[in-house]
């Protein structure tokens, strides 16, 4: 299956930084990656924009995920963004769940269920994360508790209607703690996950992915990309540094 490399920028760069940021890292990619890895970036909403009019302009083979989408439609939301209008943009990805979103804003597992059905219904490809904490490892029960994430978080899904869906295992101790999971953790999780969601009625081989974060970085990348169960990374901090994020990209085995 083809790889995907996903940088998450989070809350940073202004749309100036992230052009400059995104023109770099597309002058440094090989052409000839695009037939086995694909590669997204996820910058704030304020530059979706401006990427995507080079994106567009150039016909580039890089792809754009927005972090966040609002689990309403239209209507009185202030500040909110909808699947509607991430569409009418063309963007392709959303990531839903992330851990710092559950964290600072509260988000539960049915408004990420909600959130992810919008962006089905709009043909976009949902990156849903899912992570245990610290304590929730130490404690031995985190199986449970990410499979629960899970069932949760993908209710009311249709085959008919689902394309392509990533999700994405993202341990929050490893998250910027430049502490990853080991390979062996990773895979354990992933095989666990994959077999859960193999027995669901959407599941769809070709077009489910299971991808991990958690301070991926030049170091780490190489025995991580190259695990066959291991569909790609979500990245943060590493992706913001171009260099790095080629070294990321480069070291999968073509
Ligand atoms: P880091 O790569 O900085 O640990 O962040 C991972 C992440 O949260 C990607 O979504």
């Amino acid at each position: 299956m083809k790889k995907i490399i996903i940088g998450n920028w989070k809350l940073n760069l202004d749309h100036l930084e992230a052009i400059q940021l995104f023109q770099k890292l597309n002058y440094s990619l090989n052409t000839d990656i695009d037939e086995k890895i694909s590669i997204v970036v996820a910058p704030s909403h304020t530059s979706l924009r401006s990427i995507q009019t080079i994106i567009d302009a150039d016909k580039l083979n890089i792809f754009l995920s927005s972090q966040d989408v609002s689990m309403f439609n239209d209507g009185a939301y202030t500040g909110e963004v909808s699947s509607n209008q991430l569409d009418k943009l063309n963007i392709s990805f959303c990531i839903v769940g992330h851990s710092e979103r559950r964290q600072h804003f509260n988000e539960t597992d049915e408004i990420i269920n909600v959130k992810v059905n919008n962006l089905i219904n709009k043909e976009i490809t949902p990156i849903i994360c899912f992570g245990e904490s610290n304590d929730q490892r130490t404690d031995g029960n985190y199986m449970d508790f990410l499979i629960n994430q899970i069932e949760n978080s993908t209710k009311g899904l249709r085959k008919d209607k689902v394309d392509e869906i990533i999700f994405a295992y993202e341990p929050i101790w490893a998250i910027g703690t430049g502490q990853n999971a080991s390979l062996q953790d990773i895979v354990e999780v992933i095989s666990k996950v994959k077999e859960f969601i193999s027995k669901k009625s959407f599941f769809n081989e070709e077009k489910i992915k299971f991808i991990y974060g958690g301070s991926v970085s030049p170091d780490n990348s190489n025995e991580i990309l190259n695990s066959k169960i291991i569909d790609g990374a979500l990245v943060g901090g590493a992706s913001l540094d171009v260099d790095k994020f080629i070294k990321i990209i480069e070291s999968v085995d073509l």
